[in-house]
């Protein structure tokens, strides 16, 4: 489901962007992402992904057979996926067709052409040992553990387990079938619909029946305790907890399971949650994450956000994420500011919540963390540029971007942008020049000096927006805020794992 871009100038844009050369279907041509040009394929749109997997822990084996049921948006008489592991055959329409390998590439020629504007069914069938599969620098998205392991990365994760069309701009619905030996867990997106044992085997059986992106599917197997249980307005809740937590298993659990709370307190500010399941993946050391990743529906963590003691800000932030990233999700990389802006202001919003310290205290505290000498301003948060898209300035300098438009519009706008936002973009794509042009239009005010201030310039704006005008003043320096430490460390390990 590739969902157009709502604007004419915003079409202006994307035909600018997208070099003439990547509309034919040339192996490794992409989708034309101006940071990724490689990722992401042309000539059809992808609708439905059902994916029947076998997984061994004890050998990294992962078997597969992919079913995508794809509309061709052009005539095709070969196109590609991204794919990395071993392929053993394709069918396209029922007929065997060839298949090639370069790079993260899968070339497929169909037996015949296939028309523009048909629907395209291919099966791909796999086996391979994802841990021992790399591309380049890429770093790899199969994060093998002491018990199974766990497939996680953004921009790219389907490349170790699922042939896809992986660039954002293409989202479409998930079918997952998952076998492990007995005893095992398999977790995926969405709503649990099934499980049974056969013959030593654990099935489970997870059904995403809302758009997500590729890089938001993803899979862990292991070991792990599952908290099941159902929110007060009827979600399905899966929390499962790796047995290698040991004595952070409690702040986890602390965290994780304040999931619904957040959840109804992020609704008043978002617009209703867009999905109908809920949960959480917290990996063990083992698996040597990191980071965290606002999976669909079920976010993965590192048990590191726990080592201190319960980390609430974390699950806000990639709770935040089911809005911002995932039922709106970027047009292209470039537009990350959109993700990691508003979770990370997310995090200053529950701490608001929380009485742990205002939004308006958290972003003095955050400006007057970096020197203005410090290269972290030097990143501007709107183009960051393909290696940094998880740069600390996306987040922090993104969250007093979000923060400058809440004072420079008040309260009212700021609170119907971010709904309209939602409801305008539902299970589709938008960029920053979107969003822009949407703040201007509800508060009736040009905001283009305060974006270009806190999204564009290569330096440090002259205050923190919202702060007290500076004089000679004989004010002590504000307390900081409670969550400061927590939020400080959140920006750490996301930063770490970092491309
Ligand atoms: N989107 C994730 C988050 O902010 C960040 C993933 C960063 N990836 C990484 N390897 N550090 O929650
Ligand atoms: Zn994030």
């Amino acid at each position: 489901m590739r969902v157009r871009r709502g604007t004419a100038v915003a079409a202006a844009l994307v035909t600018a962007l997208v070099p003439a050369t990547a509309a034919a279907a040339e192996p490794g041509a992409g989708i034309g992402d101006p940071y990724f040009p490689s990722y992401g394929n042309t000539g059809y749109d992808v609708g439905h992904y059902d994916l029947r997997l076998d997984y061994r822990p004890d050998t990294d084996r992962l078997t597969g057979t992919a079913t995508l049921v794809a509309r061709t948006t052009e005539e095709l008489d070969s196109f590609t996926l991204d794919f990395l592991l071993d392929v053993d055959s394709v069918r396209v329409n029922g007929r065997p067709a060839e298949h090639s390998s370069e790079g993260h590439k899968l070339t497929v020629e169909p037996s015949r052409t296939v028309a523009e504007d048909r629907q395209m069914t291919v099966v791909v069938k796999y086996s391979d040992h994802p841990s021992t599969v790399g591309w380049g620098d890429v770093p790899s998205a199969w994060h093998r553990t002491d018990d199974g392991a766990i497939a996680l990365g953004e921009p790219e994760a389907s490349w170790w387990w699922f042939p896809a069309n992986d660039h954002p701009r293409d989202k479409a619905t998930f079918d997952v079938r998952i076998q492990v030996p007995e005893g095992y867990k398999a977790i995926s997106n969405g709503e649990l619909t099934g499980r049974q044992t056969r013959h030593g085997k654990d099935i489970f059986l997870w059904r995403q029946d809302r758009p997500s992106t590729t890089y938001l599917a993803t899979l862990a197997v292991g070991d792990y305790e599952v908290h099941e249980d159902t929110t007060a307005s009827g979600l399905p809740v899966y929390n499962a907890y790796s047995p290698g937590l040991d004595e952070l298993a409690g702040p986890a659990r602390a965290s994780i399971e304040r999931g619904a709370e957040i959840l109804e307190f992020q609704e008043e500010s978002f617009g209703p949650y867009p999905y109908n399941a809920l949960g959480g993946v917290v990996a063990g050391p083992d698996a040597d994450l990191g980071f965290a990743l606002e999976t669909q529906t079920r976010p993965v963590y590192s048990h590191a956000f726990f080592g201190r003691g319960s980390n609430t800000y974390v699950v806000a932030h990639e709770l935040a994420h089911q809005w911002w990233g995932d039922h709106v999700s970027v047009d292209t990389w470039q537009d990350i500011w959109l993700n990691e802006g508003f979770a990370s202001y997310a995090e200053w919003m529950w701490s608001e919540y929380e009485g742990e310290g205002t939004a308006q205290e958290l972003a003095e505290f955050t400006y007057d963390a970096y020197p203005a000498d410090s290269a972290f301003w030097t990143v501007p948060p709107g183009d960051p540029g393909a290696d940094d898209v998880f740069h600390a300035s996306v987040y922090d300098r993104g969250a007093l971007a979000v923060h400058a438009l809440r004072v420079a519009v008040g309260e009212e706008d700021f609170a119907e942008i971010l709904r309209t936002w939602q409801e305008e973009h539902a299970h589709g794509n938008a960029t920053v020049a979107e969003f822009i042009d949407l703040s201007e239009k509800i508060s009736g005010k040009d905001l283009q000096t305060v974006f270009d201030t806190w999204l564009y310039t290569p330096e440090r704006p002259d205050a923190a927006p919202g702060a007290a005008e500076q004089g000679p003043s004989t004010m002590s320096a504000p307390a900081e805020p409670e969550s400061w430490d927590t939020i400080q460390r959140n920006r750490e390990l996301f930063h770490e794992g970092g491309h």
